[in-house]
């Protein structure tokens, strides 16, 4: 954990920012043009590595870097990472691909029942209320795998509903009454499921203890420091310690002490106002709420989702949800001490001094990227479990000099009353510090070996056009560095001296992508982008236990224009000492890839395709004229080697 060393046994590798410091010595006073210059010089570094492997790294120090049209024509498209495969073109077929050697199986898909009582999945209905909440949900997200006694439990995130298909039965594709709406809500949340290995196909064990399905009517409790805070006071909780449900659970984590963590993320799109005048207060416009739902109808018929009524109840979301996945009767805990913001995932760490720190991306256009250090210390053999109530959270400011530090939101930096306040509007708080407005933050991922750490910013088309939702500005630069951004860029840091808790860390860029078929300016990306690895929009993102980093993109599948070339969503491995980035599956059509876990072999990776078809051009898994559904797949090595 705390070794940052990337140098290779024989010593001739440097690690990324002892390179950094070569080839871009720290200036006093960093200028735009400098800025840019380090990101050319990158890309001249990943560029290289990427034609002739890491070996000519060495000599040719990225100094004389061949051109793009050689980098594309390298000899060898066999991966360079710890996993040897042929990399795959680009696509648009209605199924996933993976390279030879390598196959693949669905293990569950959305409407598989969990218990026998339950039915299977109905094309023509596409399920009912009763059924629906008897069975997997829809567009699974974020999950890991726990094992207990030799039986693997799956928790899954089911981050939200297709309404143009799980309504796909009905004129208007929207719910049209209240069964409608108990699918909605029955097909969000987590479905945890045992699993087992029947003879080379993972399949779900129908009526195991530990299955359980958590929705958007699910008990919680609240804790932490805003529990009980008069903004999380409702009429059905005059506590302010209890909330019905989870929903819109995107990116997950799980802790040291084996609890899962489900993140919510666009929690806004569910309230509505029955009455069309009220106006929702400036601090719920901050997080998007408004009189008017995305098409999920249920403040039609759960009142608690009428803001003109409750207007409290939309502070009782946004939070991280810890479910341990081994008790299928345990209360769901959020977690308001990491902050209330559209979560994206939770990659909790052990530091070097044993305090638990979390570090969590709030996904939207010009917003955030915090730190959760916890108060108390992780002891291997103590009790873990409430380490998520206290702590402290930070926010990220990046410096154009590649240095960043960690900015503390208490109410001394804020100027907010409490810490209470702090955790409800966390938004706020992170505006009143100044912190750095980021391009989306998606996942993020911890080296499992290295004090490193990657995030995944998606996309910002608003980037140096438009401010946050608070009116912070997005000025062109840092770990932004393209105006109207449209393909995203993994933004990665060293923490100081190896310490996670640390204020400070050093920052660069490990890709940017885009596309250099169709554009030569800093559209076309860094140098590891090639016409042959080329993506868009990082989003899900995740270390294997061998140092590979997986990417899985939620990005424009048009394959053409500006995304000419890059086909459907897919799933890449990077090579984080070289810069290597090797595409290693497709998706079906109209999906995204995301959420990843493994055996506890390492023998089967499963992933997740989200929304395959979400505008009708998908038929995945089942072919012929079924209904698309989200499913999770299982992935193995033909040799039977380990994958991760
Ligand atoms: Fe649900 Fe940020 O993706
Ligand atoms: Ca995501
Ligand atoms: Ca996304």
């Amino acid at each position: 954990m705390a070794n940052q060393d990337m140098a290779n046994h024989d010593g001739v590798e440097l690690s990324f920012d002892e390179f950094d410091e070569q080839v871009n010595p720290p200036t006093s006073e960093p200028e735009f043009n400098e800025i840019a210059a380090r990101l050319v010089s990158r890309r001249r570094f990943l560029g290289t590595s990427v034609a002739f492997g890491a070996a000519a790294f060495v000599t040719s120090a990225g100094l004389t870097a061949p051109g793009r049209a050689q980098a594309a024509a390298a000899p060898s498209r066999v991966s360079q990472g710890w996993l040897p495969f042929e990399p795959l073109a680009a696509g648009g077929s209605d199924t996933i691909r993976v390279p030879k050697g390598f196959s693949w199986h669905t293990v569950v898909s959305w409407g598989d029942p969990l218990w026998s009582k339950g039915v299977p999945f109905d094309h023509a209905s596409r399920g009912t209320g009763a059924s629906q909440e008897l069975a997997f949900g829809d567009n699974n997200d974020g999950m890991s795998l726990f094992t207990k006694d030799g039986r693997s439990i799956l928790a899954v995130n089911n981050e939200y509903v297709n309404r143009s298909i799980i309504y796909g039965n009905r004129e208007s594709k929207l719910p049209e009454n209240a069964d409608d709406v108990r699918k909605g809500k029955a097909g969000h949340g987590v479905s945890v499921m045992e699993i087992e290995n029947d003879g080379g196909t993972w399949k779900v064990i129908k009526d195991s203890p530990f299955n359980r399905r958590i929705t958007a009517d699910t008990p919680m409790a609240i804790s932490g420091p805003a529990a009980g805070h008069e903004l999380l006071k409702t009429a059905a909780d005059a506590t302010g310690t209890r909330s019905l449900g989870t929903w819109n659970n995107c990116g997950n984590g799980r802790t040291p002490w084996g609890t899962y963590l489900a993140c919510e993320e666009n929690f806004n799109g569910y309230f509505s106002s029955s009455d069309p005048g009220y106006t929702p207060s400036a601090e719920l416009k901050r997080y998007g709420v408004s009189n008017k739902d995305w098409g999920y109808g249920w403040g039609a018929v759960d009142e608690r989702f009428d803001i003109s009524k409750h207007p409290n109840e939309p502070n009782r979301a946004g939070y991280i949800v810890e479910i341990n996945p081994l008790d299928a009767q345990s209360t769901p805990k959020k977690r308001t001490a990491l902050g209330r913001f559209k979560h994206e995932n939770a990659e909790a760490v052990v530091a070097a001094n044993a305090r638990v720190v979390v570090y969590l991306g709030d996904d939207e256009r010009g917003e955030f990227l915090y730190r959760f250090v916890s108060k108390d210390k992780y002891r291997e053999l103590g009790d873990n479990s409430e380490l998520l109530a206290q702590g402290t959270l930070s926010v990220a400011k990046f410096h154009d000099d590649g240095r960043g530090e960690w900015l503390e939101l208490s109410p001394q930096t804020t100027g907010m009353k409490s810490q209470a306040e702090i955790c409800i509007h966390t938004r706020q708080a992170a505006s009143a510090v100044g912190a750095t407005t980021m391009d989306r933050p998606e996942w993020v991922a911890a080296h499992p070996a290295q004090a490193q750490v990657y995030c995944a910013l998606t996309n910002n088309k608003n980037r140096g056009k438009k401010p946050n939702k608070g009116g912070d500005a997005t000025p062109v630069g840092g770990p932004n560095p393209r105006a109207g951004n449209q393909y995203g860029q993994i933004v990665r840091w060293l923490p100081d001296h190896g310490d996670h808790t640390a204020a400070g860390f050093k920052w660069d860029l490990y890709v940017m992508a885009g596309n250099p078929t169709v554009h030569s300016d800093d559209r076309a990306g860094s140098m590891n982008v090639n016409e042959d690895n080329m993506f868009n929009s990082p989003d899900g993102l995740a270390f294997d236990s061998k140092g590979g980093l997986w990417i899985q993109t939620d990005g424009k599948y048009s394959n053409k224009d500006d995304f000419a070339g890059q086909g459907n969503n897919q799933m890449l491995l990077g090579n984080t000492q070289t810069g290597e980035i090797s595409r290693f599956l497709v998706g079906p059509k109209e999906c995204e890839v995301t959420g990843i876990t493994w055996s506890a072999d390492k023998k089967t990776m499963f992933i997740g395709i989200q929304h395959p078809g979400e505008r009708g051009r998908s038929h995945f898994p089942g072919g012929g004229d079924s209904v698309p559904r989200s499913s999770i797949v299982a992935i193995t090595r033909d040799d039977g080697g380990v994958m991760g």
